[in-house]
């Protein structure tokens, strides 16, 4: 499964593309708007960084604007993937763009047929939330269930990306049921390789052998 990071925050994206398993970027005008950073040159910035994809997002939500915006982020960097929203606008914009050879990701994907649409419309990624989905007391990971059952069903090649990730579980659960991508917050990718079994242990392995040979 493919890892990336959600956030337009650069140290963060430098301190996960350190640990040297880090394949892509996610970034949303939320996450623009909390660095408080001109877009473009942020995105042009991450882009030095990671050389997987970098969604960057249209503001625009009618098509004309969709497609202007897209061209310009697409001209940025060769990785960009043109963040589009799963509405009629996005999907027109999506086939532009898949005509176009430039990769889409189509975002705030809440139910099956969306997804299904924007895989026939040839989006490189779709973006379910599952953690916005799960806060109104439904099931995200159901979302991203059916979308996997639906595009093996029909040899779709859009690649499932799940967004809105909240906790270590969700990704665990997004990896057995066989998502493509996970797009995960800093603070949540830190607690990936956490137990306290493993500090534990090292600790006991540490003090067994200084007691044994000496040292500090
Ligand atoms: O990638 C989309 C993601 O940023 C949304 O996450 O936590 O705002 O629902 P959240």
């Amino acid at each position: 499964m493919e890892l990336y990071i959600d956030t337009a925050n650069l140290d963060e994206i430098k301190q996960a593309h350190d640990m040297g398993v880090l394949d892509g970027v996610t970034t949303n005008p939320s996450l623009i708007a909390k660095e408080g950073v001109d877009y473009n040159k942020r995105i042009t910035e991450i882009c030095e960084v990671v050389r997987g994809p970098v969604s960057a997002e249209v503001i625009a939500t009618e098509y004309d604007g969709m497609i202007a915006e897209g061209r310009v982020a697409a001209k940025i960097a060769d990785n960009i993937v043109v963040k589009l929203p799963c509405t009629v606008d996005g999907l027109r914009a999506c086939k532009t763009f898949a005509d176009e050879g430039v990769k889409t990701n189509l975002t705030l994907c809440f139910q099956p047929l969306q997804a299904m649409m924007v895989a026939k419309a040839g989006a490189f990624l779709v973006s379910p939330f599952i953690g916005r989905i799960d806060d109104i007391a439904e099931d995200g990971m159901e979302l991203i269930r059916q979308i996997r059952a639906i595009y093996d069903n029909f040899g779709f090649e859009t690649k499932v990306l799940a967004a809105s990730i909240r906790h270590p579980k969700h990704v665990v659960e997004c990896a057995l049921v066989g998502c493509d991508v996970v797009t995960v917050p800093f603070n949540v990718i830190q607690q990936f390789m956490q137990h306290p079994l493993t500090d534990n242990g090292l600790a006991k392995f540490l003090a067994d052998y200084k007691k044994a040979f000496g040292g500090s």
